[in-house]
């Protein structure tokens, strides 16, 4: 009994493995445009493709194992609302209301510890911000505030 159990659980893990996802791919770096027109200094773009461009950019970094289900499905989710919500690339089209609320919404995430998404942190514990570079980045978006 066990064993048959077994057996299905790797023939469902070997099935959903075909299950295609759309891929968040340019040929164009992330951040860009909007490192370059918000004149972002490097130690701040550093910060933002380590730990932001995967899901808020439209180049996704993709590791060998984002191609794993379920977890490539859950990914592709998060990149296409996390898009919705912020695109670095497409910052530039924002009206300057626009601009304004999503800089004041990324001082507000970065301050309640929101991002990144935690479920991303268990594979990419890289792009967990530590409390210096979290200052780094509200430092410099409270000045995109100011201009
Ligand atoms: C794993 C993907 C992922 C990463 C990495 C990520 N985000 Fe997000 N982000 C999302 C998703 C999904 C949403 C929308 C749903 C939500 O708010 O939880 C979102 C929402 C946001 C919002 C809200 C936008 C609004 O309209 O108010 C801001 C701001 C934001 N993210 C900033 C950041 C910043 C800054 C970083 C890097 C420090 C970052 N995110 C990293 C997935 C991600």
């Amino acid at each position: 009994m066990i064993g048959w159990l077994a057996v299905l659980v790797v023939a469902i893990v070997l099935v959903i493995q075909f299950i295609p996802v759309e891929r968040n791919v340019s040929t164009v770096p992330p951040g860009q445009s909007f490192e370059r027109t918000q004149k972002v200094p490097a130690n701040v773009a550093a910060i933002l493709k380590v730990s932001c461009y995967d899901c808020h950019s439209n180049n996704t970094s993709y590791p060998w194992y984002s191609e794993l289900q379920p977890g490539a499905y859950f990914m592709a989710q998060h990149i296409k609302e996390g898009k919705e919500e912020l695109n670095f690339d497409e910052f530039n089209d924002y009206s300057k209301r626009r601009k304004k609320a999503k800089i004041k919404s990324i001082i507000s995430q970065i301050e309640k510890d929101q991002m990144p998404l935690k479920s991303y942190l268990l594979l990419h514990h890289d792009a967990d911000l530590t409390p210096e570079q979290q200052k780094v980045l509200m430092q410099f978006f409270q000045s995109e505030l100011e201009l």
